[in-house]
C-alpha cells in the first residue's frame, strides 16, 4: 500500500457514517473502538476506486448502488474462516437426535437443513458426508440449502475445492473417501457436492430469504460474533417466527442466546447446548 494510504486515517464522522452503513445492510458491526480495523480492510477499496478519502467511498457506496462494489466491500469485511467437522459435536446431535426424532414423527415429509453462513461451504458439505457416513439417505428425503453473505465464498464453495486448512479435524478417513487430491487442493466427490444447493444470500435480507426460514433445521454458527446486539435479536425473534414447531437452530459453541432472552426452548444434549421451537409454541 502506499505511503498516502497508510497515513490516511479515518475520522470518527467517516468511519460511523460508514459503520452504520454496514450495520444496517449486513447486521456485521464495527465497535467505536474498531476504527482502525474497518478502516485497514476497506483501504483498498479506496486504491482500486482511486478515491482519496473514506467520505468519497461511503458516497459511492451508497448512492452508486454498484454491484460489483458491494461484492468487493464484503469480501473485504467478512470472515470466512471454516473448516470440516468444525464443532462436530453439532453434527452428531444432528446425525443421532434430531433427524431419527424427525422422521419417527414425520415420516414422509422431507426434512430441510439450512446453513446460513456457510462460507465456502464446508459446513453444510461436513452435514452431506455425515448424512452419507450415516446412511441417511437412502432412508430419509434430506435437502440441504446453504447461503452466504459472500458471492466470492459462495463461488469457492460450488467449485468444491479446498486446501488443506480445512481438513485440520476432518478424520483422515473420511478425507481419504470422499476428497480426490489434485495437485495442491482437494476437491470434495460430486457425490456430496450435489447433496448441497448454494445461493448468495443476506441474512438480514428477510424478504430474499423467507422461502428459508421454514427450515426444520438451521444452523447460524460462528456469525453472531461479529452481528450487533440489535441485529442478532432482530435476526432470532424474526427466525423464531417463520419456523416450523419442532425445529431447531444451532449457533457457535461459543455463541450463546441467553442474553436475549429468546423464546426458543434451550436443549441440552450431552453437554451442547441448541434451541428449540418446540410443538406448543404459537406461530
Ligand atoms: C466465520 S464464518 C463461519 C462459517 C461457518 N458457519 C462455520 O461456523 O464454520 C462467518 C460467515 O458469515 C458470513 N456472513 C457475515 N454476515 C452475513 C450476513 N449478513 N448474511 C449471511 N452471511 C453472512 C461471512 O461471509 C462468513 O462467511
Amino acid at each position: 500500500m502506499s505511503a498516502f494510504y497508510e497515513s490516511l486515517g479515518i475520522n470518527k464522522s467517516d468511519f460511523e457514517l460508514l459503520r452504520d452503513f454496514i450495520h444496517l445492510k449486513t447486521g456485521i458491526y464495527f465497535e467505536d473502538g474498531k476504527a482502525d480495523v474497518l478502516a485497514d480492510k476497506i483501504a483498498n477499496r479506496l486504491i482500486e476506486n482511486n478515491l482519496t478519502s473514506f467520505l468519497d467511498y461511503y458516497y459511492k457506496l451508497k448512492y452508486e448502488n454498484d454491484p460489483d462494489e458491494w461484492k468487493e466491500l464484503i469480501n473485504a469485511i467478512t470472515i470466512n474462516e471454516t473448516y470440516f467437522y468444525r464443532e462436530y459435536p453439532h453434527i452428531k446431535i444432528l446425525i443421532e437426535r434430531i433427524i431419527p426424532e424427525y422422521f419417527e414423527k414425520f415420516p414422509n415429509i422431507p426434512l430441510r437443513i439450512w446453513s446460513g453462513a456457510c462460507s465456502t461451504g464446508e459446513e453444510p458439505l461436513s452435514i452431506a458426508i455425515a448424512l452419507t457416513e450415516a446412511g441417511y439417505y437412502e432412508k430419509y428425503p434430506i435437502n440441504i440449502f446453504a447461503s452466504d453473505i459472500n458471492p466470492f465464498s459462495i463461488e469457492s464453495a460450488k467449485k468444491g475445492l479446498f486446501k488443506e486448512r480445512s481438513f485440520r479435524v476432518l478424520p483422515s478417513d473420511l478425507k481419504e473417501k470422499y476428497f480426490i487430491k489434485e495437485d495442491k487442493v482437494y476437491r470434495i466427490k460430486q457425490e456430496i457436492l450435489e447433496k448441497v444447493i448454494f445461493r448468495v444470500k443476506n441474512l438480514m435480507d428477510f424478504d430474499e430469504l423467507s422461502f428459508l426460514y421454514f427450515s426444520n433445521v438451521i444452523f447460524v454458527k460462528n456469525i453472531l460474533i461479529y452481528f450487533s446486539e440489535f441485529s442478532i435479536r432482530k435476526l432470532i425473534d424474526y427466525l423464531y417466527n417463520k419456523m416450523p414447531k419442532e425445529s431447531y437452530l444451532f449457533v457457535g459453541i461459543s455463541e450463546s442466546l441467553l442474553k436475549y432472552q429468546p423464546k426458543f426452548e434451550l436443549v441440552e444434549v450431552d453437554g451442547y447446548f441448541i434451541y428449540k421451537k418446540n410443538s406448543g409454541a404459537q406461530e
